[in-house]
């Protein structure tokens, strides 16, 4: 990973650990932010060495504060619309990336970092993080996917309840009405995200990939396309060396070794 000045990937195995690092703005995502976010991902997405990625904010008082606010105060009609397409597409690509992507959400996950976290596949949050998209009181919307993905994940009513009054949600609650599925003290928020990226890499990349990719396809399609999408996907796995593998190791009672293959 070359040129980066606010995203740092580490590597702890077989997991990816992307930091964003602009504390001194709460890691506000402006443009160059956003561009980072798009190449490393769009790197490890073709790196067969990593099957999945830990994605998180550096210190502990912020995952993402927002999208950065001053830039956004320059803005005009047109390059608004730019704004959102671009954060979108970045967020879609992590939203589509073929591996696991859990988000592990420390302090502040506001308005940007709301959405960010709501396009990983997995949200882990600290006992001190908070939720919230304030948009409205400065006279925007949710414009990285969140007037879309918070109603998929918790509901419309909710959603729209949240996006209205801007409100903060605190971690417990979060998990409550399921916008994080766990809840973890801030310190071991690394590790346990960490634990919850093994306990899903050691299974077979292919089957992995092709979960996400029906279970988001499937919640974009009518029920029965979805599950002829799925009969294609489950078939398909049939012809993968990884499936012999799952299959074969389980008879001869040992551990598989799959190759993602
Ligand atoms: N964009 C740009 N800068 C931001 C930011 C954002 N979204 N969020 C925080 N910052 C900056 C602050 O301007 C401040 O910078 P400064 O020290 O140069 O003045 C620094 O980060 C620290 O933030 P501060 O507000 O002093 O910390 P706090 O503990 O009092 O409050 C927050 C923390 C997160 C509650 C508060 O910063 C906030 O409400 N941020 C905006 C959240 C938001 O509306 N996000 C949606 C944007 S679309």
């Amino acid at each position: 990973m070359t040129d980066l000045n606010f995203v740092r990937v580490e590597w702890d195995g077989e997991l990816a650990v992307v930091t964003i690092d602009r504390q001194d703005k709460m890691n506000a995502l402006n443009a160059e932010v956003i561009a980072e976010l798009g190449q490393v991902f769009a790197e490890l997405r073709s790196d067969d060495d990593v099957r999945g990625v830990i994605l998180t904010g550096a210190g502990e008082r912020a995952f993402v504060a927002g999208a950065d606010i001053g830039e956004l105060a320059t803005m005009d009609a047109v390059t608004g619309v730019q704004v959102s397409r671009e954060g979108q597409e970045v967020f879609l690509a992590i939203e589509r990336f073929p591996k696991p992507v859990i988000a592990a959400v420390g302090g502040y996950a506001l308005g940007g970092g709301c959405e960010l976290a709501l396009a990983c596949h997995i949200r882990m949050a600290s006992d001190n993080a908070r939720f919230g998209l304030p948009e409205v009181g400065l006279g925007i919307i949710p414009g990285y996917g969140g007037t879309i993905r918070l109603g998929r994940l918790i509901g419309l009513g909710r959603a729209i309840e949240l996006t209205l009054t801007g409100d903060h949600v605190a971690a417990e609650r979060a998990a409550t009405i399921g916008l994080v599925t766990s809840v973890v003290p801030r310190g071991e928020l690394l590790d346990k995200a960490k634990e919850l990226g093994r306990r899903i890499t050691r299974h077979g990349p292919v089957a992995l990939r092709m979960a996400l990719e029906s279970i988001y396809r499937g919640a974009d399609s009518p029920m029965a396309d979805g599950l002829t999408f799925e009969s294609s996907l489950f078939g398909l796995l049939a012809s993968t060396d990884d499936m012999k593998e799952g299959m074969t190791a389980f008879l001869e009672k040992r551990s598989p070794d799959f190759k993602g293959r």
